[in-house]
């Protein structure tokens, strides 16, 4: 996901851009906005955390894009090239360090894991919309 303050930020095509030079095929994409319960599921694994709130707080106020990303070894890479959670950080050139504005609010979301990243492919799109 490109998260709410990215898209506030202007940044959806700088972010897009880095995501296919970096080799990703782009095989789903929408322009969306999570409800409350939206959120609260796909962070669930967070609930118990102090910022889950805040998080859910964020993540709803304003639109996202989610996509779904395909490459060899997609997970790993793609955390590589968004960076550290804190952009502060963050190794240079990494969509975090460029484009979040702070630990909360970092720009984009990557899943943690092939099977996570099936489950929240699914919790996005349907099968119509993967291509
Ligand atoms: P993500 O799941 O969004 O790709 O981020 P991540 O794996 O790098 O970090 P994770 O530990 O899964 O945390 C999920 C998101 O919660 C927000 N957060 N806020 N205020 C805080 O200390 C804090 N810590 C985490 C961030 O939006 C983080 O990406
Ligand atoms: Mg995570």
């Amino acid at each position: 996901m490109i998260k709410p303050d990215a898209v506030e930020n202007g940044y959806i095509g700088a972010i897009l851009e880095k995501i296919t030079a970096a080799g990703f095929k782009i095989v789903a994409m929408k322009y969306t906005q999570l409800s409350k319960r939206d959120a609260e599921e796909f962070y669930a694994i967070h609930k118990e955390r102090p910022f889950f709130g805040e998080l859910v707080e964020f993540m709803t106020r304003g639109p996202i894009v989610a996509a779904i990303l395909e490459k060899d070894n997609a997970v790993d890479d793609f955390r590589a090239l968004i960076g550290a959670t804190n952009p502060a950080e963050a190794a240079e050139g990494t969509i975090r360090k460029l484009y979040a504005n702070d630990i909360a609010e970092n720009a984009v979301h990557g899943s943690d894991s092939d099977d996570n990243a099936a489950i929240e492919s699914a919790f996005h799109f349907s099968g119509r919309e993967v291509f």
